[in-house]
C-alpha cells in the first residue's frame, strides 16, 4: 500500500525531451549518485540508454520521466519503471534527484505520482527495486513509501572494493 501521500505539487513528471538529456547526464554523473549505478558512462552512452528507453516506452515497456520543479522547465531529477511484465502486472522502480535538492520531499513526490500512475492508470500489482544495503537513503525513502524488505542478496554486488547485500524491495497495490 503507498503511503504518506501528500498534495504538495512541488514537483511534475513530463515526458523526456532530447534538450533534457544534457541536465540529466549531469546529474547522473554526479559522483553521489553515479557510485550507485557502476560509476561514470560518457554522453554517448547515456544518449543510447536513452533512445533504448525510448523504444522501450513506445511498445510499453518502460515508463521514463523527468521531474521538474513546479513553474520551472529544467529536469532536477529522474523516475523510471522498467522491466514492465503486462502478463505478472510487475515493473521495476527507480529514482534519481540531483545532490542539489535532496531532502526537500521531491523525491518522495515524484515517487508518489509515478507510483500512483503504476497502480491507478497502469493498473500493475506490483513493484520492486534491488538497492545497495549501504543506500540508506533509497532504502528509506522506499520503505516511507510503503515498500518492505522482501528479501536480502547476501553480497551480491561489489560496492567501493567490498562485497555488498542488496536490498530486495517491494510494493503490492493493495
Ligand atoms: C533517494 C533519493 C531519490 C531521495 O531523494 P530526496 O528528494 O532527497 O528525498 P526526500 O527529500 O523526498 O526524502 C524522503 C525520505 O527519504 C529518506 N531520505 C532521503 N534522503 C535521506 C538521507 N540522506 N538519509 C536518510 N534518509 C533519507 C527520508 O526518510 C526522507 O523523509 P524525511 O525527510 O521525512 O526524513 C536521492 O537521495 C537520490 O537520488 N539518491 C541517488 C539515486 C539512487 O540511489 N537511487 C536508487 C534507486 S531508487
Amino acid at each position: 500500500m503507498l503511503k504518506n501521500q501528500n498534495n504538495k505539487n512541488k514537483v511534475y513528471l513530463k515526458a523526456i525531451v532530447y534538450k533534457d538529456l544534457k541536465a540529466l547526464y549531469k546529474i547522473y554523473c554526479e559522483p553521489e549518485i553515479n557510485k550507485w549505478f557502476g560509476g561514470k558512462i560518457s554522453f554517448e552512452q547515456y544518449k543510447k540508454i536513452f533512445r533504448k528507453f525510448k523504444k522501450k516506452m513506445k511498445n510499453g515497456e518502460s515508463v521514463h520521466l523527468a521531474v521538474v520543479l513546479e513553474n520551472k522547465e529544467q529536469p532536477i531529477g529522474e523516475v523510471n519503471l522498467y522491466s514492465i511484465n503486462r502478463e505478472y502486472k510487475s515493473a521495476e522502480f527507480l529514482i534519481i534527484i540531483s545532490k542539489k535538492f535532496w531532502r526537500q520531499g521531491y523525491g518522495l513526490e515524484a515517487s508518489h505520482k509515478i507510483i500512483e500512475h503504476a497502480f491507478k492508470k497502469m493498473k500493475l500489482r506490483r513493484l520492486t527495486l534491488e538497492i545497495n544495503s549501504k543506500n540508506i537513503a533509497s532504502i528509506k525513502l522506499c520503505k516511507k513509501l510503503g515498500f518492505t524488505i522482501e528479501g536480502i542478496k547476501k553480497e551480491a554486488i561489489k560496492f567501493e572494493g567490498k562485497w555488498c547485500d542488496e536490498v530486495i524491495l517491494g510494493i503490492l497495490n493493495k
